[in-house]
């Protein structure tokens, strides 16, 4: 598509110029002596009014077949349009018809589809306000986030998607393999991983943070932003099998510049989506959740809540709220307690820290208490945590001694261990994931309704 597009003819002047422009047809009326149609080409939620009037060339062979969904490329003169509306309208002086798309069958017509069937047509549900509204949100964000970490300096790091260790030590990852499920070689009982493709056992990564920190402690600041794969039994409305991550590690860099760093990078964010995709914000805001505006508002003008895990655990106690959960010291916060703390207590983002160390990763700095680690997670209203992050154990006596307890094997993490064996150095940082934050500006429900093709468990349609 060459353009103009109709978010730019739309604030073209009336001046009778002559453009053409592509599109879907979403409605067309027809009138006794002309037609209109709302044509939509993708480039922002409003339609183009067209008028064609049955003097048009061919008029009578075209004008059934301008079906919503249709496909078409019109010519014309741009007016002054009557309707309020609207400040512009096409005059059509020839159509081209592209593709029909037969009114008995094609699925989008004017009836809405709930969110569940629109997920069984991943491949036309783009084609409806919301997911193309989705889409250009999703697209704009990845464009904020990159411009933030670029004005700031951090290099942006393409860490591997096949791996051969495992980051978060939780062990919910697919392994890659070419050796034949049907006739695996095993030697004394255990699979022989050596005539694998790779000669070792390997998986999709679940986080890039392990490499990422490897170029930190080279480079100062870097980020990461690409997909991560968890193979978790989760059939939740916020987890996916394959969702994206955003890793930024920063050198010389406490727990308290990782809080600072992801509230500062949120904000940012969030202002340039309000100020940007206005139509699509408000268009979330009427349809989906209308409180998203408000809310954003507000995050980007307060100050975010920051707690310790003991105090929060504490303010979980004191509550009267019957948890399905129940609390006490020592427990992973569910999302029930998250959203408690975000929802009824604060009524804003809260930065956890502080957590017991037994219910975090392995590479987390261990507190001189021995009980807890510098962990740091942002949690939100609606949805709970949508970062996790932490300083980084740059001791490499303490980090060997935390990878034994955690049941992992250090000869595994011998090249995550130089980096503190040579010149070690304070560093953190933390993941956000793309989905969540998408969900969380959107005000949409299900985290598979945010990505074009979601994976989730048991579930992948296309
Ligand atoms: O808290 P997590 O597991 O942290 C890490 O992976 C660290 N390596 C990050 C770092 O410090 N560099 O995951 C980070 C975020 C979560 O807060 C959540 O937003 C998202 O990733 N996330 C998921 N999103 C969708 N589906 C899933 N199954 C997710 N698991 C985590
Ligand atoms: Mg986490």
């Amino acid at each position: 598509m060459k353009g103009p597009f109709i978010k730019d003819i739309l604030k073209m002047n009336p001046d009778n110029k002559e453009i053409s422009v592509c599109g879907w047809i979403r409605t067309k009326r027809d009138s006794k002596s002309f037609s209109f149609i709302e044509l939509n080409d993708g480039s922002c939620m409003s339609n183009l009014q067209i008028i064609i009037d049955s003097s048009v060339k061919g008029y009578n062979e075209f004008i059934n077949k301008l079906t919503t969904g249709s496909s078409v490329k019109i010519d014309g003169k741009l007016v002054k349009s009557p309707a309020k509306e609207q400040n512009v309208e096409l005059h059509a002086e020839n159509v081209t018809l592209y593709g029909e798309a037969d009114p008995e069958k094609y699925v989008l017509q004017k009836k809405r589809h709930t969110f569940e069937y629109l997920r069984t047509i991943a491949h036309l549900r783009p084609r409806t306000n919301t997911f193309s509204a989705i889409a250009r949100v999703r697209s704009a964000m990845s464009f904020y986030i990159h411009r933030f970490f670029q004005e700031k300096g951090f290099v942006y790091v393409h860490t591997p998607i096949i791996t051969s260790s495992d980051c978060e030590g939780a062990g919910a990852m697919f392994q890659v393999t070419t050796l034949p499920l049907e006739n695996i070689p095993k030697t004394n009982g255990k699979i022989n991983f050596e005539e694998d493709f790779f000669g070792k056992k390997s998986s999709l990564t679940v986080s890039g943070q392990l490499e990422g920190e490897t170029y930190a402690c080279a480079l100062g600041n870097i980020y990461t932003f690409g997909p991560t794969f968890r193979a978790e039994h989760s059939n939740t409305t916020r987890h996916l099998a394959e969702f994206w991550m955003i890793e930024p590690e920063m050198t010389f860099c406490d727990i308290n510049g990782n809080m600072d760093a992801a509230e500062e990078f949120l904000k940012y964010i969030f202002k340039n989506l309000l100020e940007n995709c206005r139509e699509d914000m408000d268009f979330f805001n009427t349809r989906i959740d209308n409180t998203i505006i408000a809310n954003l508002e507000s995050i980007i003008n307060e100050e975010f809540v920051r707690l310790k895990y003991t105090e929060a655990i504490k303010e979980l106690e004191k509550s009267k709220v019957a948890f399905e959960f129940p609390v006490k010291w020592g427990i992973d916060l569910q999302s029930e307690h998250e959203k408690y703390l975000t929802e009824q207590v604060f009524k804003k983002p809260v930065i956890l820290t502080d957590y017991p160390k037994e219910i975090k990763a392995f590479y987390m700095k261990l507190n001189e208490d021995d009980k807890t680690v510098r962990a740091m997670d942002v949690l939100v209203p609606r949805l709970g945590e949508i970062i996790g992050g932490s300083e980084r154990e740059d001791n490499e006596q303490k980090l060997v001694k935390r990878i034994k307890q955690m049941n992992l094997n250090p000869e595994d993490y011998w090249w995550y261990l130089e980096l503190r064996r040579y010149g070690s150095v304070p560093h953190s940082g933390f993941g956000l994931g793309f989905e969540r934050l998408i969900q969380f500006v959107t005000g949409m429900q299900n985290i598979r309704d945010v990505i074009p093709f979601p994976r989730a468990f048991k579930s992948i349609d296309f």
